[in-house]
């Protein structure tokens, strides 16, 4: 037997060691966050992704009577970002979740069936997506999806 040892690096950033546009896109996410439709879980998230133009892009969880029918924050950002400017790539997202009254301390991130879905953004594009998930104590940032999905199953097993 022999083993595959995977790391990840994660940067751990205060919002004042982040970028400018770095901040800008946090604060869209923050502010998406208002705009949710969460009647059953009331976990507010917003996600705001950076296009190739410098435009920002914002969008936030909708939820529904029927559970699975609901979208994550990730995905609504990004659906529609494709589906309005599919020319455009991504270069970052920032999500932040707001939660009983405050920002979640501990760091937002995606969910499974999201990061498949940056993944496939992240190849559409050819760009790597730099991730930054907010809490009120410290930004998560990576470079790329890949680094939050190790192993993953892509469209280069279709070739
Ligand atoms: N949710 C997101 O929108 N993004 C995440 O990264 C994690 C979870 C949503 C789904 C659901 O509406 C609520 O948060 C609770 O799971």
């Amino acid at each position: 037997m022999r083993e595959i040892n995977l790391t990840t690096k994660i940067g751990v950033y205060l919002l004042e060691e982040c970028s400018e546009v770095e901040k800008k896109l946090i604060e869209a996410a923050k502010s998406a966050t208002k705009r949710a439709y969460v009647p059953y879980s009331g976990f507010s998230v917003g996600a705001a992704v950076l296009l190739g133009n410098g435009e920002i892009i914002s969008g936030n969880n909708q939820e529904n009577a029927a559970y699975p029918s609901g979208l994550c924050a990730e995905r609504t950002a990004v659906f529609f970002s494709n589906a309005s400017f599919p020319d455009q790539k991504i270069e970052a997202i920032a999500v932040a979740a707001w939660f009983k009254g405050q920002f979640t301390t501990d760091a937002i991130t995606p969910c499974g069936a999201c990061r498949q879905v940056l993944l496939e953004t992240e190849n559409r594009f050819g760009t790597p997506m730099r991730v930054l998930m907010y809490s009120e104590e410290g930004i998560y940032i990576v470079n790329s999806i890949k680094d939050l999905l190790p192993l993953s199953f892509g469209d280069e097993m279709l070739k």
